[in-house]
């Protein structure tokens, strides 16, 4: 059930059998040679709206720009620094906690956004914890990455090997050409599978990733592998929703 498509007085009813919401993650960033710009959002999206089918669950608005400062020497990135992310972060959470809402489940489709949104469920709870007394219910935040399931894993080794790297991956690159098979295209690449290593800022990242990726070959991407990760990611991340809500 998407937020954005119901009434307030439908959420006045659900809020009545549960108190749990799902909030999609992700980031506005080059994901190389042939992945979309909005990968990591429209790929945190989708799963988010198959759990949400799956699960009942509400589903807030995507927050579509994400922590991606060292994107920012490719065209088309965005990113919010640290700082301003904790504050969107913080105030999604805290405008849905005025409603009733105590367990807020994060899928996030960018590694860029973890520390920050980890460092911004910090500031939830250290403000609870700084509120003498008061017997308010416990307030629990969860960032759960789309592919961090075994079975996920699984079918990524299963279908790239090696090959899958941490940026840019055929993994979500296929989740993107089976949303939008149009965008489906596969272009030379070189070296067929990019190098991996470290980076800090942009100028750094693209000296040492100059194509954008990080140790993948996404030119193993299809469509029909993006709905085999679909159907697994959104089955492994509902059980994890619905153990993180039941507590
Ligand atoms: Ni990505």
């Amino acid at each position: 059930m998407r937020l954005q498509l119901v009434t307030w007085s439908d959420v006045e009813q659900y809020l009545k059998q549960s108190s749990g919401i799902i909030i999609p993650i992700g980031s506005t960033e080059q994901h190389g040679p042939n992945g979309l710009v909005g990968t990591d959002a429209l790929t945190a999206e989708l799963i988010a709206q198959g759990v949400g089918e799956k699960t009942g669950a509400l589903v807030a608005p995507t927050i579509a720009v994400g922590m991606a400062q060292h994107h920012l020497a490719f065209p088309g990135s965005m990113t919010l620094r640290p700082s301003t992310l904790i504050a969107v972060v913080r105030d999604n959470i805290q405008s849905l906690m005025r409603h009733g809402f105590t367990r807020f489940f994060f899928v996030n489709g960018h590694g860029g956004n973890i520390a920050t949104v980890t460092a911004a469920f910090s500031e939830i709870y250290a403000e609870h914890s700084l509120q003498r007394g008061g017997n308010a219910p416990s307030v629990k935040c969860k960032l759960r990455n789309w592919w961090e399931g075994p079975g996920v894993k699984t079918l990524s080794k299963e279908l790239y090997g090696n090959q899958e790297g941490s940026h840019a991956t055929p993994s979500e690159v296929s989740l993107t050409f089976f949303m939008y098979p149009h965008t489906e295209k596969h272009v030379a690449m070189e070296p067929e599978v990019a190098p991996n290593g470290t980076f800090a800022d942009a100028d750094d990242y693209r000296r040492n990733f100059p194509d954008g990726r990080i140790g993948s070959n996404p030119n193993l991407s299809t469509a029909a592998h993006g709905k085999r990760f679909y159907d697994v990611a959104v089955e492994e991340v509902a059980r994890d929703y619905l153990a993180f809500t039941a507590t």
